[in-house]
């Protein structure tokens, strides 16, 4: 069977009424899962250039080698989606819940796992309902199947943290090494992958790495699924290809709904970069990294001019202390102190000096955490100083008066509304 020429790849088949595909319309468009001997499916995934799509941006083919080589392997489905406003995972798992499945049924049969665990966060309604719809009409999967719903948390999400929770333990990041592929679920080496990562397996798996590298770049092969939000007339999740202008994903979000200031790319552990400057980009690693940030777990958000960057960064700052595991002190006191200042300099009433003492504290705290928590906190806040750099001196003087936009702050995924699929 030939894949889909350009795009939609992964959202192919998708109804529009936000009914799930049945198995039936899953195998009329993908045909039925060939079952594939596991050297040959890591070989493909690593001559298609996979990488990991929860964030880490990890090669996939080297994360399934390193649990293959080991014994007693099980697979995690790290459905977690713990980044407020990501609805990719929730989109694929609700309505196209059986692409995901054949690529935990693929990827455990690389690794040599009969067992796959699917961690979802407790209000994840939507995405139980339609792994276990698909679930109760597959038959002949050689693995069983374990759900485990954890709190809906920021650090959740974060792979140590789902392992400790699945291991009986609060879902909070642990010191690694270990990492998972040496020692995770029950002892043993552990896969953990990103629904969208095993969604891409399994279209590889079909139509192999050449057809996978039919679009994207050289660099960054195939598609993507990025949630696009904000100041945008249809916010939702799009499949477009690596390379795709960022201002081709504004418009397939149907356009700014006013002059944007600036773009939040990869989530609330990106980065904020000026409006003018990220319409000029690509979607590729590249380009995203000349401006030093990277796709994240594909959240990309508008911020129109009559909104408070500021404002905003100080939400979400504050949102990123509280949620701190509260396990390591720098992490602790350090993103508290940090949002305590960024809101100083938000409202007003700290002297513009002390977005210097900010720039310190931030490199104080990054490496300084258990889990990347700090760091991506430092980051986030580190763009907003300099992206909204005129806004602080202002503040000084002026009294804000721009209506906050109200960014996602932690819960479940928002709903998706809309799901357009753009030839890039
Ligand atoms: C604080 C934090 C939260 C994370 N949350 C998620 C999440 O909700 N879902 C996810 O797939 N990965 C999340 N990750 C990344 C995972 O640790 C891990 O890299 C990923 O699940 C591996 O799958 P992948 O290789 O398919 O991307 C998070 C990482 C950090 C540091
Ligand atoms: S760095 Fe922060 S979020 Fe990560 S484990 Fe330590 S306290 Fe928890």
């Amino acid at each position: 069977m030939t894949g889909p020429q350009g795009l939609p790849r992964l959202l192919a088949g998708l109804h529009a009424d936000g009914s799930p595909m049945t198995l039936a319309d899953h195998r009329r468009v993908h045909g039925d899962l060939r079952r594939t001997q596991p050297a040959e499916l890591i070989q493909a995934i690593d001559l298609a250039g996979l990488r990991g799509r929860g964030g880490a941006d990890f090669p996939t083919a080297r994360k399934l080698r390193a649990v293959a080589e080991r014994r007693r392997a099980a697979v995690v489905v790290n459905a977690s989606e713990t980044e407020p406003a990501s609805g990719k995972d929730k989109l694929l798992l609700s309505r196209m819940p059986h692409l995901v499945l054949d690529g935990a049924v693929l990827a455990a049969g690389a690794v040599g796992a009969r067992e796959v665990i699917i961690k979802l966060g407790e209000g994840a309604h939507e995405s139980l309902a339609g792994i276990e719809g698909a679930l109760a009409v597959r038959d002949g999967d050689p693995v069983s199947f374990k759900f485990a719903l954890g709190p809906d948390r920021y650090v959740a999400g974060e792979e140590s943290a789902v392992i400790h929770f699945l291991n009986g333990g609060q879902a909070k990041p642990t010191l690694v090494p270990p990492r998972p592929y040496e020692r995770g679920y029950q002892g043993r080496p552990t896969l953990v992958q990103n629904p969208e990562t095993l969604a891409q397996a399994a279209l590889i798996a079909r139509y192999g790495a050449n057809w996978f590298r039919e679009i994207g770049t050289d660099a960054d092969p195939g598609s993507a699924l990025v949630t696009i939000t904000g100041a945008v007339r249809a916010p939702g999740v799009y499949e477009l290809a690596f390379g795709t202008p960022i201002s081709d994903l504004l418009a397939a979000a149907g356009g700014s709904t006013e002059p944007l200031q600036a773009l939040l790319v990869g989530g609330y552990f990106g980065t904020w970069v000026e409006a003018t400057r990220a319409l000029g980009l690509r979607l590729s690693r590249e380009d995203l990294r000349s401006v030093g940030c990277s796709l994240g777990s594909g959240v990309l958000i508008a911020l129109g001019e009559s909104a408070c960057g500021l404002h905003e960064s100080a939400r979400v700052i504050r949102y990123l202390a509280d949620e701190s595991a509260g396990q390591c002190g720098p992490c602790v006191f350090g993103l508290r102190a940090i949002a305590d200042a960024t809101a100083g300099l938000a409202e007003g009433v700290a002297h513009a000096r002390e977005r210097d003492r900010l720039l310190r504290w931030t490199s104080e705290v990054r490496g300084r955490g258990a889990c990347h928590h700090p760091n991506g906190a430092a980051r986030f806040i580190e763009s907003a100083l300099e992206v909204f750099s005129a806004d602080i001196d202002w503040h000084q003087s002026q009294r804000c008066t721009a209506r906050p936009v109200g960014l996602p702050l932690g819960g479940p995924a928002p709903d998706v509304r809309h799901a357009l699929m753009e030839a890039g």
